[in-house]
């Protein structure tokens, strides 16, 4: 049995075994760093889209390509020894067909050495869901308000006013669930329904905008450690690294111009090892 197999890192299963019972503490991570300092702390790391967002200055998330995502799983899997990693699968890459979803899967497991995918998922997404998971790949499903679908839906808008979509989003989860997905994220909707979804099926729920009583939730890194100037309603800040970052690097600049930098070569220390 190969050293990764027998490594103490969360599984699949005991993921899905949480149900109920253990709740499930969920960051995105993008870079192998910030995967290093988080990977003890939380459950799960999601290689989330909004990479695109967030690290690379896109307005939605539908311009990711599936070498960003493969290049940003590689990152974190550097970094990530126990926690479970799950990468999403980017706009473009499985709604055209199952055979089309797997090929864009498999490569992303080969080729990060990930231990699981996300998809944006509905009722239709399912049969999908189920081709996957029946090969050996273990899906996570997202609900509710999907990111990839912002220009359909005219921006990013919480879901599940109208009774009809309520019952849409709940056909959904239950769809995702009955399919052999080990986990579902809810997004941007209603307490009292991500409560009902919790109540009604048998996999985790992840939160995120959605309600306190979820299996899990989840937080955009960036977002939990105040990089933007502005943060969601519903995610709380932990720090405030914007602030930060800007006086360190005022600091620096007024260092520089007034001489005070000491940039000698006598104070470069090398690592053993290093060229
Ligand atoms: O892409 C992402 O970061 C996500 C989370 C917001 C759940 O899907």
């Amino acid at each position: 049995m190969s050293k990764h197999l027998q490594s103490s890192r969360i599984t699949v299963p005991e993921i899905r075994a949480r149900k109920g019972k253990e709740r499930i503490a969920c960051l995105t991570a993008y870079t192998t760093p910030i995967a290093q300092l988080l990977d003890p702390e939380v459950d799960v790391l999601l290689v989330g889209d909004t990479v695109g967002m967030v690290l690379h200055g896109m307005p939605t998330t539908v311009g990711v390509t599936l070498e960003m995502m493969i290049l940003h799983g590689q990152a974190v899997m550097r970094g990530a020894i126990r926690a479970l990693v799950v990468v999403d699968m980017p706009f473009g890459s499985y709604e055209g067909s199952r055979e089309h979803a797997y090929i864009s899967a498999a490569r992303i497991m080969r080729e990060t050495g990930c231990q699981a995918v996300k998809l944006e998922t509905g009722a239709h997404i399912a049969p999908t869901v189920r081709f996957l998971a029946e090969r050996g790949i273990p899906v996570m499903g997202h609900v509710g308000l999907l990111p990839q679908s912002v220009h359909a839906d005219g921006g990013f808008k919480a879901k599940g006013r109208s009774a009809a979509e309520r019952e849409r989003i709940l056909g959904d989860a239950r769809a995702v669930a009955e399919a052999g997905a080990f986990a579902v994220v809810l997004e941007g909707i209603a307490p009292d329904l991500a409560d009902e979804i919790t109540a009604s099926v048998q996999i985790p729920t992840i939160g995120i905008g959605a309600s306190r009583n979820c299996d899990g939730q989840v937080l955009v890194i960036d977002d939990m450690l105040g990089l933007f100037d502005w943060t969601p309603k519903f995610a709380r800040r932990y720090a405030n690294l914007r602030e930060q970052i800007a006086a360190a690097a005022a600091a620096f600049a007024r260092d520089v111009r007034s001489g005070d930098f000491p940039g000698k070569a006598e104070t470069y220390e090398f690592k053993s090892g290093s060229p």
